[in-house]
């Protein structure tokens, strides 16, 4: 199949990227990072969470950090709402956009939202039918698509049970997430095709971990199957508190940079976007995931 000529990235760097970071970072660095995202180009900025400040303490000030932001029009700015007390808090944010979440491995749902995929189902469609209701969009994202720390293997018929759960719930796109970054290519596609022949593939957006190295690999697979939604993180930020050696999300800079190099459009700016990974990297103490980045401000 041949690689389209523009590609969306949904940056999910200042929730995913920062849930999993030990160092605390204040609300106002947060409200940095999206505005320099807002003006890096991304189009989609997974931006908050409003889930239990016990379960993921670093996402306690996403109210403040909603409230602060610079919105530009067009940009969507989603929040991650596990219930309808999420819910409630999102709409009161004005957020864009609502994302909720399930695991296609029944040990990690229990592990991370505390019950049954069935449950959190239930759940959903509260969350969905109040977004609906509110015309707030709706988006799906699927943990352990590719594999559990708990149960090892996840069966590709229950990936797709739960993507058709979740875009029949009314989620216009349904990401698929490879949260410990165990993926390889043939195994991507053949897991998108199987999900694609179900849900529609422009309603589908991959999510890889680069644990093992092989999130662009993916990515590339992935696109040359047909989908045109990518997440990623700015800095390579992130990784799985249930998974022992998960590193972060991909990275943007990393992502950005194939996709431009083989004549894809993005609408990112790669030297904001690197100057930003810089800047976070700085911000975290730490040095940044991504390669590009690396390469770029080498001395
Ligand atoms: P629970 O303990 O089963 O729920 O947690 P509960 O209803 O009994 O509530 C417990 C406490 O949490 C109560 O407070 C509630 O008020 C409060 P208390 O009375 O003890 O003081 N609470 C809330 N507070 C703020 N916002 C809320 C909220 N809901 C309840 N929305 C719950 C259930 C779902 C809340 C909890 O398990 C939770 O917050 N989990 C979040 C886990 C999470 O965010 N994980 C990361 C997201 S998934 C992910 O990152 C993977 C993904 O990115 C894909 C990938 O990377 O591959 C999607
Ligand atoms: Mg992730």
């Amino acid at each position: 199949m041949t690689l389209p000529s523009k590609v969306k990235i949904v940056e999910v760097g200042p929730r995913d990227g920062l849930q999993n970071e030990k160092e605390t970072i204040s609300a106002d660095a947060k409200v940095a990072l999206v505005n320099r995202l807002t003006d890096a180009g991304f189009v989609n900025i997974e931006a908050a969470s409003f889930v239990s400040p016990k379960w993921v303490p670093q996402m306690a000030t996403s109210a403040e950090v909603m409230a602060g932001i610079r919105r530009k029009p067009g940009v969507i700015y989603s929040v991650l709402t596990p219930n309808m007390k999420g819910f409630e808090a999102a709409l009161a944010a004005q957020a864009d956009e609502v994302v909720i979440f399930g695991a296609a491995s029944e040990a990690f749902s229990q592990k991370n939202i505390n019950c049954s995929i069935a449950e959190s189902i239930e759940r959903f469609r509260d969350v969905a039918q109040a977004a609906k209701q509110h015309n707030i969009r709706l988006r799906g994202s699927i943990s352990c698509s590719f594999g559990c720390p708990y149960q090892g293997e996840v069966p590709v018929a229950d990936v797709v049970r739960v993507a058709q759960r979740l875009h029949a719930a009314g989620c216009y796109e349904v990401s698929l997430g490879d949260t410990i970054g165990v993926g390889t290519p043939a195994k991507a596609r053949a897991m998108l095709r199987a999900v694609a022949a179900e849900v529609p593939m422009d309603a589908l957006a991959v999510h890889f971990h680069d644990t093992y190295g092989q999130a662009l690999a993916n990515i590339l697979a992935c696109l040359e199957e047909g989908v045109r939604v990518v997440d990623s993180a700015v800095s390579g930020t992130g990784g799985c508190p249930y998974a022992k050696g998960a590193t972060g999300n991909v990275a943007s800079e990393d992502v950005v940079y194939m996709l431009h190099g083989m004549g894809m459009h993005t609408g990112v700016d790669l030297d904001l976007l690197v100057a930003t990974g810089a800047w976070l990297a700085a911000q975290l103490h730490k040095e940044t995931a991504s390669r590009v980045t690396r390469a770029r401000t080498a001395a």
